[in-house]
C-alpha cells in the first residue's frame, strides 16, 4: 500500500535578482537567477517523502526543459511520478523578481497546469494510496483541473486532505462544496477559513465539521494552529524559531500534520508535528530547503 498522493499545480519558481523592478517602458538588469521546483501540494508531498512515506503525484508538465526539471526533481525526492501527465505546451512557472531592497514582483504562468482532464487520471493507481492531498489550481487557463478534482473526490473511497489556499477561497463556498463534503482533513489558514465561511475561525471550524469534515486544522502563523474535530478543540503553540523565510510554511505544516495523522497520533501530537516541520522549514531560504528527513526528527516524535 502507498501512503499519500498529491493533486495540484507543479511550478518552477524562477527567482531573478534584479537591479530594479522595471515599470512600463523601463529596463532592468538580471544579476542572478535561481530555479526552485514548487507548487503547494508538491511541497507537501516532498515533505512526506523525506519523512519516509511512499508518495505519488497527479499533475501536468509541459514538453519543455522546465517540465524535465520538475519531473527529475520529484524522482530525486523519491516521489512516484507515474501519475504525472506530460503534455504539449509550457510547464507552470512563477517568475519572481526581487530587487536590492527586497521588493518583489511576481508573474505566474500556469502553463498546462489547468488542463488536466478527468480521463487522464488513472483511478486504479490513485486508489493504491491511503490519502489524497488536494491544493489549488489557478484556473486562468480553464477549469479542467479544478473540475477533475471535484469529480475525483466523488469517484474514490479514500481519505482526503484539502488546503484551499486563497486562490480557491476566492471562488467561494458554493464552488468548493463538493470537495469540502468529501474532505477528511481541512487545512486552511485563519484568513482563508474566515473569508470562506464569513465567521471567525472557531465558528467557521464548527460550520466546516457540520458539512461532514472530520478534522479542521486552522494555521495561525507564528501563533501555531487550532484543531477542531466536532468534539474537542486544541490549540497548539508554534515552535520558537527565528524565521528566515516563511515561504512554504503552510505546506511544510501540512506534511507534518498528515504524517502524524496517518501514524495514528492524537490531534495535539499531529499539531505539534505540523508546527515542528514548519519551524524547521522556515529556518532556511526556499519552500523546501528545511524540510526534515525522518532521521532528523525521530528522537523528538510524540510517539
Ligand atoms: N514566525 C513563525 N514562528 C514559528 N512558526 C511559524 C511562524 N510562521 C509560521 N509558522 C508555522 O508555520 C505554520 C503555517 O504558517 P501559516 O499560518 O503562515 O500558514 P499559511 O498562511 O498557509 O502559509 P503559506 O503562506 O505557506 O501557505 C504555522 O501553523 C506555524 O506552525
Ligand atoms: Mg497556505
Amino acid at each position: 500500500m502507498m501512503d499519500v498522493i498529491g493533486f495540484g499545480a507543479l511550478n518552477l519558481d524562477k527567482i531573478y535578482r534584479v537591479d530594479k523592478i522595471p515599470r512600463e517602458d523601463e529596463e532592468g538588469f538580471v544579476k542572478d537567477v535561481e530555479f526552485h521546483p514548487g507548487g503547494s501540494a508538491a511541497n507537501t508531498i516532498v515533505g512526506l517523502s523525506r519523512l519516509g512515506f511512499k508518495t505519488g503525484y497527479i499533475g501536468k508538465v509541459g514538453s519543455d526543459g522546465d517540465g524535465e526539471l520538475l519531473l527529475k526533481d520529484l524522482k530525486n525526492e523519491n516521489v512516484d511520478v507515474s501519475g504525472v501527465i506530460k503534455a504539449e505546451g509550457r510547464s507552470g512557472n512563477a517568475l519572481i523578481f526581487v530587487d536590492e531592497k527586497g521588493n518583489r514582483a511576481i508573474l505566474v504562468d500556469p502553463g498546462v497546469n489547468d488542463t488536466i482532464k478527468f480521463d487522464e487520471i488513472n483511478l486504479k493507481y490513485v486508489s493504491k494510496f491511503k490519502l489524497l492531498h488536494l491544493t489549488s489550481f489557478i484556473c486562468k487557463n480553464g477549469l479542467d483541473s479544478f473540475l477533475s478534482q471535484k469529480k475525483l473526490v466523488n469517484s474514490i473511497d479514500m481519505k482526503i486532505s484539502f488546503d484551499p489556499g486563497m486562490v480557491y477561497v476566492e471562488r467561494g463556498l458554493n464552488d468548493l462544496m463538493e470537495i469540502l463534503k468529501n474532505t477528511t482533513i481541512f487545512m486552511p489558514n485563519k484568513t482563508e477559513i474566515e473569508m470562506l465561511f464569513k465567521e471567525d475561525y472557531k465558528k467557521a471550524a464548527r460550520m466546516a465539521t457540520e458539512l461532514g469534515i472530520e478534522v479542521v486544522v486552522v494555521k495561525l502563523g507564528k501563533e501555531g494552529c487550532y484543531i477542531y474535530d466536532g468534539k474537542d478543540e486544541v490549540f497548539v503553540k508554534a515552535e520558537r524559531v527565528r524565521a528566515v523565510d516563511t515561504t512554504g510554511a503552510g505546506d511544510a505544516f501540512n506534511a507534518g500534520f498528515i504524517f502524524g495523522y496517518l501514524k495514528g497520533m492524537d490531534l495535539e501530537s499531529c499539531g505539534k508535528l505540523g508546527n515542528l516541520v514548519a519551524s524547521l522549514n522556515i529556518r532556511k531560504v526556499g519552500a523546501r530547503a528545511g524540510l526534515p528527513r525522518y532521521e532528523e526528527i525521530k528522537e523528538i516524535l510524540p510517539i
